[in-house]
């Protein structure tokens, strides 16, 4: 359905901070007035080291954290109101499914939660969707690897056939398979017009699958662009070395 929510870009955030208050005068700034716009049907890479302020950024565009300062707005609409979130669907960073449950009666109940969607997939389709295997539908989800749980984690988020995804480190504790699969679902879910905004620590995993990256460093977002512009902005030939001579401030070869 073709709605007004396409007329609005998935996420726009200007000049957003968050300080935390850690005990009486201890203050932490974990956003220093960021400001960003998702592009519909791109797939955007937040890049940073741990502690940059990347779960916190993608908290505050769920309206799961107020910011201290700044505008949000998804699909047009600020976070808090119930349309905001209309089509939207939100992986955490350490995703945990109740242990004793299996993914079949698990994904039967992610399908009737949060009525995202009028029209869910069947749990069934949603685990052959992201490639579970067979054999580990009925298994307790403590019994599953760290792979297969977050297989089920997407199964969670695309049951409810969301048309932009924010997904928190969803490559990190994959085996090299495994994060070859996830991210061969994710271009499938773009090649069909999904937007995807998804953080990560883990340089190898973006380059070929981000349409942009942005890089968050303490709190700061020193770019955002191209992987070829940052290329050619550090002078350096591989994601790795331009990530680094950003991070440390070194902007010319
Ligand atoms: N609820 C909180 N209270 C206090 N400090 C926090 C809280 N959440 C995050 N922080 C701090 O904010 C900074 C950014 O954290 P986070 O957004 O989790 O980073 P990242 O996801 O990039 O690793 C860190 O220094 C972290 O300790
Ligand atoms: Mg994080």
């Amino acid at each position: 359905m073709a709605g007004k929510e396409d007329l609005h870009k998935p996420l726009q955030l200007k000049g957003v901070k968050k300080l935390f208050k850690k005990g009486l005068k201890e203050k932490k700034e974990a956003l220093k007035g960021v400001s960003l716009q998702i592009e519909r049907g791109e797939i955007f890479g937040l890049l940073g080291p741990n502690g940059a302020g990347k779960s916190t950024l993608v908290k505050i565009a769920l309206g799961l954290i107020i910011p201290s300062e700044g505008e949000v707005l998804l699909n047009g609409h600020n976070p808090s109101k119930p349309q905001a979130k209309k089509g939207v669907g939100y992986l955490p960073e350490h995703f945990r499914p109740p242990s004793r449950l299996t993914p079949e009666t698990f994904m039967a109940f992610a399908g009737e939660m949060g009525s995202l969607s009028d029209n869910p997939l069947s749990p069934t389709d949603a685990l052959t969707l992201v490639g579970l295997e067979r054999s580990a539908w009925s298994r307790q989800m403590r019994r599953l690897s760290k792979g297969m749980l977050q297989r089920v984690g997407l199964a969670s988020v695309l049951v409810h056939r969301p048309s932009f995804i924010i997904l928190d480190e969803p490559l990190s504790g994959l085996d090299p398979i495994g994060r070859h699969d996830v991210k061969e679902l994710l271009m499938q879910f773009n090649a069909q017009g999904g937007t995807i905004f998804l953080n990560s620590h883990i340089l190898a995993d973006i380059g070929n699958l981000c349409h942009r990256v942005g890089i968050l460093h303490q709190g700061s977002l020193l770019f955002v662009g191209k992987i070829e512009e940052l290329l050619a902005k550090t002078g350096r030939a591989q994601l790795e070395e331009a990530f680094l001579a950003m991070v440390k401030g070194e902007k010319d070869a």
